[in-house]
């Protein structure tokens, strides 16, 4: 369920006409829905109805500050990968204290900074990174809070470079190891032990794999709780969104009339199917969503710059590019294109959907239909709110593109389009070049 839908020919987000967006802010431009995101926090919470759950939402997914600060708000913690991402949410006005640091190379100006600013806990991903965690600590006088990542060796089903919980992935500890790593934890005089975690991937779109790997990690949780006396148990991110129809998608429980083994993982049927196994434990539940709080809650608005008729062949060429929504060409992801001004008498053609970047793999979709549109129109990307602009680059030298919040019928701008002088700011020519 979102907020972005067609009120005659006009595709609104929540109440605000996103055409009034793209003319006053320009294209490519990021545009997400407030309440659809409050909406999202609120179904995975009441999703795992009466267990003591908190959210600690996964930051890489969308790391906008004003997006931060709607969660904050809202009683989500975060799950962080980056002394940047820290910063970020400091930034937001929020504080560490449901916050956890994960990662498999954190640095050690990274560890002294999430121990400086009160960090939940570390989720250690191998032995090494525990003595360097012990070893800063020492040096600042405190102890570590740490759980180690667990990796149960479970297939998610899902994209190879998505899938991070089997066993020749680089993530956590073989969980056949689990317990000499924690026994081992327990040696070191700046660490302390609070919980077990894992997280075997993204996009999921079957829940057996979650159930399989929670069902592993709660049996170890089960053994660590009598040794070691955790508080909890995290059970990562990975829920995935539906991407096909998914303007339609937004209608209430459209998924009713699929067949069941089509349906979307929704964070009720995720939780009826994970609350039976960690009920039993006790203990306080992380999750740690990403793409299933902010995907859904986020468009990318382009402007078409030409409709290129080849050889049996056409081609919409937009002014966004690759560099600004990468899914496609990184994992050819698919992503519904709408147009901002639906007109049912215009003709349909078939296109492939492309960027103005210099590579063939510039291409967001192939052979779409689409209704006929020329230069000057305006399309959206749908499900764009994740691993969007935070996946962005400058390729082709090309500025970052702007994000805006919409609030009922109010929008904001929260990040300015960057400049070129902003973009060439740290650069310089040495004086041999002179
Ligand atoms: N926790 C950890 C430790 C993670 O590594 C991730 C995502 C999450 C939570 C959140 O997962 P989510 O709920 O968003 O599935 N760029 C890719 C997705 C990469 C996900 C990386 N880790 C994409 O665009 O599909």
């Amino acid at each position: 369920m979102h907020h972005f839908s067609y009120t005659g020919s006009n595709l609104h987000c929540e109440s605000v006409d996103l055409a009034a967006v793209a003319q006053l802010y320009g294209t490519p431009t990021y545009v997400y829905s407030a309440a659809t995101m409050a909406d999202n926090y609120n179904r995975i919470i009441n999703g795992l109805g009466d267990l003591d759950v908190h959210v600690c939402y996964a930051v890489k997914a969308n790391s906008s500050i004003a997006v931060l600060r709607h969660f904050a708000n809202l009683g989500a913690g975060f799950d962080l990968v980056s002394g940047g991402e820290l910063r970020r949410v400091l930034a937001a006005g929020a504080g560490l204290t449901h916050s956890v640091f994960a990662g498999v190379g954190k640095s050690e100006a990274e560890i002294r900074l999430a121990l400086e600013s009160g960090i939940r806990a570390f989720h250690v991903e191998s032995e090494p990174e525990l003595i360097r965690i012990n070893h800063v600590a020492g040096k600042l006088g405190v102890k570590a809070a740490i759980s180690f990542r667990i990796n149960p060796d479970v297939d998610a089903l899902t994209h190879a470079k998505t899938n991070t919980g089997k066993a020749d992935n680089k993530f956590g500890i073989p969980i056949a190891q689990a317990a000499a790593a924690y026994a081992a934890a327990a040696e070191y005089p700046n660490i302390a032990i609070r919980g077990v975690q894992m997280h075997i991937g993204s996009q999921l779109t079957s829940i057996a794999p979650f159930v399989e790997a929670t069902e592993k990690l709660a049996a170890l949780a089960e053994e660590l709780k009598a040794r070691h006396d955790i508080e909890y148990i995290s059970v990562g991110g990975g829920i995935g969104i539906v991407y096909q129809d998914a303007l339609e998608s937004g209608a209430s429980k459209w998924w009713d009339d699929q067949p069941e083994a089509t349906r979307p993982i929704t964070p009720e049927s995720y939780g009826a199917a994970l609350a039976p196994i960690l009920k039993p434990l006790g203990l306080k539940v992380l999750v740690e969503p990403g793409r299933f709080m902010v995907g859904n809650a986020g468009v990318l608005l382009a402007q078409v710059e030409y409709l290129k008729r080849g050889q049996g062949k056409n081609f919409l060429i937009l002014d966004a590019g690759m560099n600004d929504l990468m899914r496609p060409a990184m994992y050819d992801s698919y992503h519904q294109v709408v147009p901002l001004r639906r007109n049912t008498s215009r003709p349909a053609i078939t296109a492939d959907i492309v960027g103005p970047i210099c590579e063939t793999g510039d291409c967001f979709a192939k052979d779409r239909d689409i209704q006929q549109l020329g230069e000057g129109e305006h399309v959206a990307f749908m499900s764009a709110g994740a691993y969007g602009y935070t996946m962005a680059s400058r390729y082709n030298s090309r500025c970052m593109p702007a994000e805006v919040l919409v609030h009922g019928a109010t929008f904001d701008l929260i990040n300015a389009r960057e400049t070129f002088d902003n973009m060439i700011a740290g650069e310089n020519i040495p004086a041999f070049l002179k």
